[in-house]
């Protein structure tokens, strides 16, 4: 029989609720405990969801037994800390994107894993999705020929609240970390490492990027387009432009359940993906099934990919000159 994965949440806002709801979908997934540094908040979220231990601080988890992994679900800038707080237990660590505000943190993060060796994955849930799998067979079976551009965009209008996660410096508050880099993601799932990098940002009044724009080249060649915003709703959208036809991901594209592949002289051929919930279940069960089969990371969305995007995304700041007190400029 199949064990059950336990698992622990840390940091109980937004993401965390869409998360503990979609690991009740998940096959021998319990949720064990959750932490959270606001009063009487780990205790209600406990309620809600069933389960059985409340930590009212982040520490507080570690002493929680059986514990397989912990979600941590905090502000970007907390990325880093919570996970070595985990891994220096030993405990399998699903992170949130982005994984940390730079690629030092991560490569901090990474290894300590593997100095523990212990399960680390950044939690990059479009990756898992099934739309994304598609994606990559229809162009590993040729049926766009090769990729030649990329076009992506994520743009939503968030209140200007200068406190709040989006806007505040200090929580590595930003359009490019937040939503950026999922269009940064495609690109590099689909053509690797740039040689040349353009970027400019809108930096707003907190000293946040609220729109990023970014213009990649390959050495062979390709192309690729990168926007995103928190000052305008966008299309949200992913082209993939080939030699004989393009892959369209629908809107929005980063958790899409469908995509269309348009041929030049065929009729638009559409393939759907219908999600029972939101889709942050395909992450959990990927988590779940590196723990089974004794993996120490994510083979379809390995540390090196995490590391690669986390250099890329520090390269598209230097770029734009968007600047985080982590940086230690
Ligand atoms: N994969 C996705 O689709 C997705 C979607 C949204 C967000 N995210 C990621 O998830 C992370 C959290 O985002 P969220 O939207 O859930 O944020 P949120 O609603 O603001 O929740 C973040 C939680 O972190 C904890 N926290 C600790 N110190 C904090 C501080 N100084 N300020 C604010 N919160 C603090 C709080 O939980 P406690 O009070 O319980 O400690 C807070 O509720 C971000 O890194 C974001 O990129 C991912």
């Amino acid at each position: 029989m199949a064990k059950t994965t336990n698992w622990g949440i840390i940091g109980l806002g937004k993401i965390a609720h869409k998360f503990a709801q979609d690991l009740t979908k998940v096959k021998n997934a319990h949720l064990l405990a959750v932490a959270s540094s606001s009063s009487g908040r780990a205790q209600e979220f406990a309620n809600a969801y069933g389960a059985p231990h409340a930590y009212g601080s982040y520490e507080g988890i570690l002493d929680c037994p059986d514990l397989d992994v912990v979600y941590v679900a905090t502000p970007h800038n907390l990325h880093h800390s919570n996970t070595l707080l985990c891994l220096q237990k030993g405990i399998a660590v699903l992170c949130e994107k982005p994984f940390a505000i730079h690629a030092g943190h991560a490569a901090e993060m990474i290894a300590m894993a593997r100095a523990q060796d212990t399960f680390l994955m950044e939690a990059l849930w479009t990756r898992f999705l099934p739309v994304t799998e598609k994606t990559l067979e229809l162009i590993a079976s040729g049926a766009i020929g090769e990729v030649l551009s990329i076009k992506a965009d994520f743009g939503f209008k968030a209140d200007f609240e200068p406190r709040s996660r989006l806007y505040d410096p200090h929580l590595g508050g930003g359009a490019l970390l937040d939503i950026g880099i999922y269009p940064a993601f495609l690109a590099q799932l689909l053509l690797g490492k740039p040689s040349v990098i353009k970027a400019l940002a809108h930096i707003g009044p907190t000293g946040v990027d609220e729109e990023t724009g970014v213009v990649l080249q390959y050495d062979s060649g390709q192309m690729a387009h990168l926007h995103a915003s928190i000052r305008s709703k966008t299309k949200t959208e992913a082209f993939i432009y080939g030699e004989h036809g393009t892959i369209h991901i629908h809107t929005r594209w980063h958790e899409s359940t469908g995509l269309t592949l348009l041929k030049p002289d065929l009729r638009p051929q559409d393939f759907s993906f219908p999600m029972q919930g939101r889709g942050y279940h395909y992450e959990a069960q990927e988590v779940i099934h590196c723990l089974e089969a004794g993996l120490k990371e994510s083979p379809r969305w390995p540390l090196a990919s995490t590391q690669a995007l986390m250099e890329l995304l520090d390269a598209i700041r230097r770029e734009a000159g968007i600047v985080y007190a982590e940086d230690g400029v």
